[in-house]
């Protein structure tokens, strides 16, 4: 019988809950105890009464809500060495020996450096006298499974991270509404979307929405006039006799040398160069927010119930592995190379190889 704790981190994303539910559940049934541990890394800091036993009906309706109701943070004090220290000591004082953390790139890092360091906080606990030899040696390893939640897909090893279905539909929702405005005034729109560094749901929502012009921060435009080019296609859809003009900006959107492009910006230049009356719309944190859509509610239970599997297949030298899905089928791959890889489409930005860029975030666009 196993303790495992769970917990959500970062950016919350709608179907962290069907998740939850799923980890405690499944644990239940497998015959282990699942313990929720409140507010993302920070309640593992913090210990005490953030660490609390979950029971079976603990999770009831989470399957229709939105956010995560076991809180979520970013937390500096983890990012520290002492910080992950008294987390380990938290773990144990609890009885945990396998952990679930359910959150984004960031806090998937977090808790392989948590694995990786396991070993060395439990000699230096032992040293410093705060817990016994034979706690020592039974606590030598801790298991770790990631699952990413995150409204951006921007990791590598999945084809969908939860959440970001949800918020798609929401942009599209939201696209759709400012566009019968949009159409009754002849009006241009530039409405900027979440996705931190990944163009994932800019992309996705242009499709859907049929945008005229789309910015990514993988595919920055080919030219460094590319104002001019904007204009003229959104000139030429115009004249076809569409009403409207609508350009999508993710909100990590670049030029090829770098620099940032905004929201603002862009309408200016349709404001000046083609006298559109234009308005911006930064969607922000309600494409965050809500009920998970349906696929989220499944790809979060079918993860949740792999999580649990997982652990308890591993033994002593399993590494950590993040559960996922590609083509369709639910997937354990080691947490490190999906981080490693994830790194490298930013790697790739940095050094403007943007057709590697593109190639390494091919699989998450292509579906
Ligand atoms: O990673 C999820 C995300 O929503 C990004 O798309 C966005 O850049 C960021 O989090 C916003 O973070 P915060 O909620 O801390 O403002």
């Amino acid at each position: 019988q196993k303790n495992i704790g769970i917990l959500t981190s970062g950016g919350d994303a709608q179907g962290m809950n069907p998740c939850v539910r799923a980890v405690v559940r499944m644990a239940i049934a497998r015959n282990c105890r699942p313990f929720f541990i409140y507010e993302g890394y920070q309640g593992l800091v913090d210990g005490g009464s953030k660490i609390k036993e979950a029971k079976w009906s603990d999770v009831s309706g989470f399957l229709a809500l939105g956010g995560t109701m076991i809180g979520t943070a970013r937390c500096k004090a983890f990012r520290e060495l002492e910080g992950r220290r008294t987390s380990v000591l938290n773990l144990i004082k609890n009885g945990i020996d396998a952990l679930v953390v359910i959150g984004g790139d960031g806090s998937l890092t977090g808790a392989d450096r948590l694995r990786a360091e396991w070993p060395e906080h439990v000699l230096a606990l032992e040293r410093e006298g705060l817990i016994s030899k034979e706690t020592a040696d039974k606590y030598r390893a801790l298991m770790i499974v990631g699952m990413v939640g995150s409204i951006d897909n921007d990791l590598a090893s999945t084809d969908m991270t939860i959440g970001a279905c949800s918020a798609l539909e929401r942009i599209c929702e939201s696209v759709d509404a400012i566009l019968s405005t949009a159409m009754s005034h002849q009006r241009a729109f530039v409405v900027e979307v979440m996705g931190r560094h990944c163009g994932w749901l800019a992309l996705n929502a242009a499709i859907s929405t049929g945008a005229d012009y789309l910015f990514i921060p993988e595919a920055p435009p080919s030219k460094d006039d590319w104002e001019a080019s904007m204009c003229k296609t959104l000139k030429a859809s115009r004249d076809a006799g569409k009403r409207t003009s609508l350009v999508i900006v993710a909100e990590g959107a670049i030029d090829r040398h770098l620099n940032p492009i905004k929201a603002e910006y862009i309408k200016d230049i349709l404001c000046t160069r083609l006298g559109y009356d234009t308005r911006v719309t930064i969607l922000g944190h309600v494409q965050r927010g809500g009920a998970p859509a349906h696929f989220d509610r499944f790809l979060g239970t079918m993860q949740g119930a792999e999580a649990i599997e997982a652990i308890l297949r591993a033994n002593s030298d399993t590494p950590s592995p993040v559960i996922g899905m590609l083509e369709n089928k639910i997937t354990t791959q080691p947490m490190k190379e999906a981080i490693e890889l994830t790194g490298q489409v930013a790697l790739a930005i940095e050094a403007k190889d943007f057709e590697r860029a593109i190639t390494l975030r091919s699989s998450a666009f292509s579906k």
